[in-house]
């Protein structure tokens, strides 16, 4: 209704949300390698899935390239918070590559249950979307044993050697109720279907997800900031509009917002994903309270405290250099 924009608009802004502990040491490592080896440092892949962060630290040198044959010989590459396959670092090896291992560490854990499943023989099943570099370092761990299961429609072209000797595993950006849709019918056809040993999407995901159950069904509007190649923040969307949210974007930025979405609104809910600097929040905030929605209320259903370390090759640098 008319008056209702310029004032009394309200914001409900999810908490946790933005950087999780393994994008943040991921952003940490570029920097930190800029700093001590200088610049260039090249980067394979987008180091997170973020269009802001990438833009930063390329005009602070760090040079992007999609594969390791495009790093001069000898030179130093960090691979992405996403992971790699087994061929990427013999790749790099061969051409005498420094590299630095920015995998999140609990990527590299589902990277060491499929090794581990794959040598006793399983066939594992790869709840995950096609085409996302996560999912390409993971089967390629083992790429004779894994299948890639992407959602609940592809459960019925899946084929294994032995229905009994079957484990499925994940992504760790998944949206958490859809995988458990997809592992529902992938047990229908093979009831003694194994559980990875713990939780493959990640604590990040599930707080974020969570979060915005919590205030989708108040929101007449929920935006989402973080990049359109970022898994875990299109699941924000998704999971927004299924628990009540009347309308979701994602965004990448405030200056992708739309005012006209604000038609009619009383509760804007706001989150971000993952990989996405607190920053870009603010801005979005900025932009909302310019248009009458200044009351804004945090709300919380986590607390998040976990944080990991450099990666191993970084901190043996810095530590001779100092
Ligand atoms: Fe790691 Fe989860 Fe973040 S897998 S990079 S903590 S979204």
């Amino acid at each position: 209704a008319a008056g209702e924009q310029s004032g009394g608009g309200r914001v409900l802004l999810a908490a946790p949300r933005g950087y999780c502990a393994g994008v943040d040491r991921a952003v940490i490592a570029v920097e930190k390698a800029l700093e001590h080896y200088g610049e260039p440092v090249y980067v394979r892949k987008e180091i997170v899935h973020n269009k802001h962060v990438v833009a930063t630290l390329s005009s602070r040198g760090a040079v992007f390239v999609d594969e390791t044959d495009e790093v001069p010989e000898g030179a130093t590459v960090i691979f992405s918070a996403h992971g790699v396959s087994p061929a990427v670092h013999e790749a790099a090896a061969q051409r005498q590559l420094k590299t630095i291992d920015a995998t999140c560490p609990l990527v590299t854990k589902v990277h060491k249950e499929a090794v581990r499943f794959a040598k006793d023989d399983y066939d594992i099943l790869l709840v995950g979307h096609d085409g996302h570099e996560e999912v390409e370092g993971t089967a390629g761990e083992a790429p004779r044993h894994v299948q890639l299961v992407d959602g609940p429609e592809s459960v019925d072209s899946v084929t294994v050697r032995d229905p009994e000797k079957v484990v499925w595993l994940s992504q760790t950006t998944l949206s958490v109720d859809e995988t458990m849709q997809t592992v529902e019918r992938l047990r229908e056809r093979f009831p003694t279907l194994q559980d990875p040993p713990s939780d493959d999407i990640c604590y990040a995901t599930q707080n974020r997800q969570v979060a915005v159950k919590k205030i989708a069904p108040s929101c007449d509007l929920l935006l989402v900031v973080g990049s359109a190649n970022s898994s875990n923040s299109v699941r924000l969307v998704e999971v927004g509009l299924q628990h009540g949210a009347a309308a979701a974007y994602r965004v990448d930025h405030a200056g992708e917002a739309d005012e006209a979405w604000l038609d009619g609104v009383r509760t804007v809910g706001v989150t971000s994903g993952a990989s996405v600097p607190e920053i870009l929040v603010r801005g979005l905030l900025t932009w909302l309270a310019e248009r009458g929605f200044g009351d804004v209320e945090e709300v919380r259903t986590a607390s998040e405290d976990l944080l990991f370390s450099l990666p191993r090759e970084l901190r043996a640098d810095l530590k001779t250099s100092s």
